[in-house]
């Protein structure tokens, strides 16, 4: 494991992902986006048309493709058989499918093994997603929990929506956000929760400067 373990638990849009790249830049630490592992097998999974809810040829889609994760200026990387995926995986087709590959016990098994070894290979590593602090890194250095009011997420990741050119409305993505939310903390194997020595941050008034540095300082003081 790296020598030093920083994991950001939170439900969807609650800023985790921006939050972890700028930490890890401030501390000159490597970055994970876990999500990016479950976009990627539900992308090939999607792609060779695999029946979502059957758990074994969505491990098969796992073991035969090769799966590459990097960081890359900063961001996440992901190659599928030497093709980068690295746009493809945030369709919004993806996003609504992960939850199969999400809830596949034997899956996440294997995705919290690739994680560990890409830990295993940084000095210090600020890693994201939804079962960092409680399952893959459970003995990690500091943990973070952030959220939002489900009312500011839907904002937020409507300001993205439109930067690439969808018009969903406020409504629509609540509604999306808030299922998101449900089956991520109702999942049987590594569900969304607070681990219980994590520090839970509330982002709701706050910007992305404001959280990232709220937590900087407490790395500080507390490494
Ligand atoms: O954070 P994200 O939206 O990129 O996550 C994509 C999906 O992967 C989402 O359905 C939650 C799931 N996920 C998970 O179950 N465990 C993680 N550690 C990270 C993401």
């Amino acid at each position: 494991m790296a020598n030093f373990v920083i994991t950001i638990d939170g439900p969807a849009a609650s800023g985790k992902s921006t939050v972890a790249r700028l930490l890890a830049e401030r501390l000159g630490a490597s970055f994970l986006d876990t999500g990016a592992m479950y976009r990627a097998v539900t992308l090939a999974a999607i792609e060779a048309c695999v029946d979502m809810s059957d758990e074994e040829k969505l491990l098969s889609v796992l073991n035969n493709r090769k799966f590459q994760f990097t960081v890359r200026e900063g961001r996440m990387a992901v190659c599928i058989d030497g093709v980068d995926v690295t746009e493809r995986i945030r369709r919004q087709e993806v996003t609504a499918n992960a939850r199969y590959v999400a809830s596949a016990a034997r899956l996440r098994e294997k995705l919290v093994e690739m994680q560990r070894e890409f830990a295993a290979r940084e000095k210090k590593i600020v890693t994201e997603g939804r079962d960092q602090g409680t399952v893959a890194f459970a003995d990690a250095n500091i943990k973070f929990y952030l959220i939002a009011d489900a009312a500011e997420r839907a904002k937020r990741r409507q300001i993205e929506l439109r930067a690439k050119g969808s018009s969903e409305n406020l409504e629509q993505i609540q509604k999306a956000i808030e299922e998101r939310d449900k089956s991520d903390e109702d999942r049987a194997v590594g569900p969304l929760k607070p681990a219980e020595d994590a520090i839970v941050v509330d982002t709701t008034n706050l910007s992305i400067e404001e959280v990232v540095e709220k937590l900087f300082c407490f790395v500080e003081e507390n490494a």
